[in-house]
């Protein structure tokens, strides 16, 4: 559909005409049957971030791991249930970089009858954070892959689609909360963007976190937060001020040093019934944008109000280092397509491997024992330990020089896994969310520098229970899951230009003994590749 933002027209990929796209509303342990039919000559893809999918791989979405895309004029049905599931979760498409403009909410109220852990709040609101682009976005992955070289900024921030008053021709184009002093209100937040970790304020307010990508926590109260990509966050707010227009704003978190800087912030309005309407909105302050202290400290406070199910024991040790490189140009002419620092082209990796894309879906290839699509040699451990950090002259080739391939990493069904990511540090260090499909995981210990079992800390009474985590920039992070799901699951950083690079892998989950431990036949309207 056509679309006017910040003084431009563009044509843009949507589902129902929304952008964002319409809220999905269930209940716990319902089942949801979702049918999308393509009417764009892109392929298409629906994923549903953090539902984990059980026994319904099929149902999960990323294009070439669980199913091919859905082509032009095709449809295909998606049926799931919510298996004890609530909260605020979302969808998005999984192919290229069409989740820029085709994702949108999915929120899961607990079953009739039982309340939330918290007061109830007066009113809720979804409030989805993005990024927003001129360009057409699938042909803008193809022109960054092209040319080796990083991902453009995009052209502006959006809450809830509107850019607001900081930018040009948006004085109008603002999401407003309208608030009554005295209530308290419930925020779902979602981080949609595709390139962009945002840090979120309210003038004057605080923000008590009482639920990190669809599990409740021991409430938190912050003043900023910083929500990564693939991250939802359920705040309540109390509209406890003075009457007045406060503004609500996010603005960039950025570590890393070669994305091009893109300081600008979208504002939206929380604004008390009273008000004037020509007042003045209160500024929200943000912290600077490469500030990781508060970063830090609103990750530590983040526990889980009940850690049901955390394995305290471990049969399955895994350690990937990941990271963006910068690659030496090959062709003998260096040319168009090594726009990389020095002349070189950027490639991302996770234990060395860059991640390539099979042409048919590997849960197609594995579920009939289809050849010479994938191998399931993916490392355990990174080829050589070093200091990842800070690199170590003599190693650093180690980490430079990535495998191209599809690598897989086979559990056993039932698994105790604990899996330590660790930031590397070659062309700098930065904060990847890194999101894994089909389960949440616990975060049982975060750190800076490199990963050491002797001093680490681990929690092991009240860990976050997350699907996404920002590995912390030159840092690492310790998850655990019971990998109970059978099934192909991706696991990849939710930057979507890192993905694009190969920051990604996935798990290979096989089925169990009993009928509710092995995977269902694939649906019969399964698109084709
Ligand atoms: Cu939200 Cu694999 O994605």
């Amino acid at each position: 559909m056509k679309i006017t933002k910040v003084c431009k027209t563009r044509e843009i990929v949507t589902i129902n005409g929304m952008y964002p796209g319409p809220t999905v509303h269930a209940q716990e342990d319902d089942r949801v049957i979702v049918k999308v039919t393509n009417e764009t000559p892109y392929n298409a893809t629906i994923h549903w971030h953090g539902v984990r999918q059980r026994l319904t791989c099929w149902s999960d979405g990323p294009a070439y791991l669980t199913q091919c895309p859905i082509q032009a004029g095709q449809t295909f049905t998606y049926e799931f249930t919510l298996v004890q599931q609530k909260g605020t979760l979302f969808w998005h498409a999984h192919v290229s970089w069409l989740r820029g403009t085709v994702h949108g909410a999915l929120v899961i109220y607990p079953k009739t009858g039982v309340p939330y852990p918290f007061p109830n709040p007066y009113e809720e609101h979804v409030v989805i954070l993005a990024d927003y682009w001129f360009k057409d976005l699938q042909k803008l992955e193809k022109r960054v892959l092209a040319s080796g070289g990083g991902a453009p900024a995009s052209d502006a921030y959006t809450i809830n689609g509107h850019p607001g008053p900081l930018y040009n021709c948006s004085k109008n184009d603002v999401f407003k909360i309208d608030v009554i002093p005295g209530k308290t209100y419930l925020l779902r937040i979602i981080n949609a963007a595709l390139n962009i970790e945002l840090f979120f304020s309210i003038a004057n307010h605080k923000l008590t976190i009482v639920e990190a990508d669809g599990e409740y926590t021991k409430p938190f109260t912050v003043e900023q937060l910083m929500i990564t990509p693939g991250q939802t966050m359920n705040v309540l707010v109390e509209a406890n001020q003075p009457i007045a227009k406060y503004n609500m704003a996010i603005g960039p978190y950025m570590s890393a040093q070669f994305v091009p800087f893109q300081n600008f912030s979208a504002v939206a309005h929380f604004q008390y019934s009273g008000v004037s309407l020509t007042s003045m909105a209160l500024p929200a302050p943000l912290p600077f944008f490469n500030d990781s202290l508060p970063v830090k400290n609103s990750m530590n406070g983040l526990r889980s109000l009940h850690a049901t199910n955390l394995p305290l024991e471990i049969d399955t040790d895994l350690f990937f280092t990941i990271g963006v490189n910068v690659e030496q140009c090959h062709s003998r002419t260096p040319n168009k397509s090594c726009q990389g620092p020095n002349g070189g082209v950027f490639k991302a990796s996770m234990n060395n491997v860059t991640f390539v894309r099979p042409s048919i879906s590997l849960l197609q290839a594995y579920y009939n024992r289809l050849h010479g699509y994938y191998t399931d040699d993916f490392p355990e451990v990174p080829l050589k330990t070093y200091d990842f950090v800070n690199g170590a002259p003599n190693n650093i080739p180690n980490n430079t020089q990535s495998l191209n391939g599809t690598r897989v990493s086979v559990l056993e069904y039932g698994a105790r896994v604990q899996l330590i990511l660790q930031d590397t540090g070659i062309v700098s260090t930065e904060n990847h969310p890194i999101h894994l499909h089909g389960y949440s995981f616990y975060v049982v210990g975060y750190g800076t520098g490199n990963f050491d079992p002797m001093t680490a800390e681990i929690n092991l009474v009240d860990p976050p229970y997350m699907n996404t985590i920002g590995v912390p920039v030159g840092g690492w992070a310790a998850i655990r899951f019971i990998a109970d799901n059978p099934g192909v699951w991706f696991i990849h950083c939710h930057l979507e230009v890192h993905t694009s690079w190969g920051l990604s892998m996935a798990f290979i989950v096989k089925n169990g003994e009993g009928p509710l431990e092995t995977l269902p036949h694939p649906p019969a309207d399964l698109p084709r590749c």
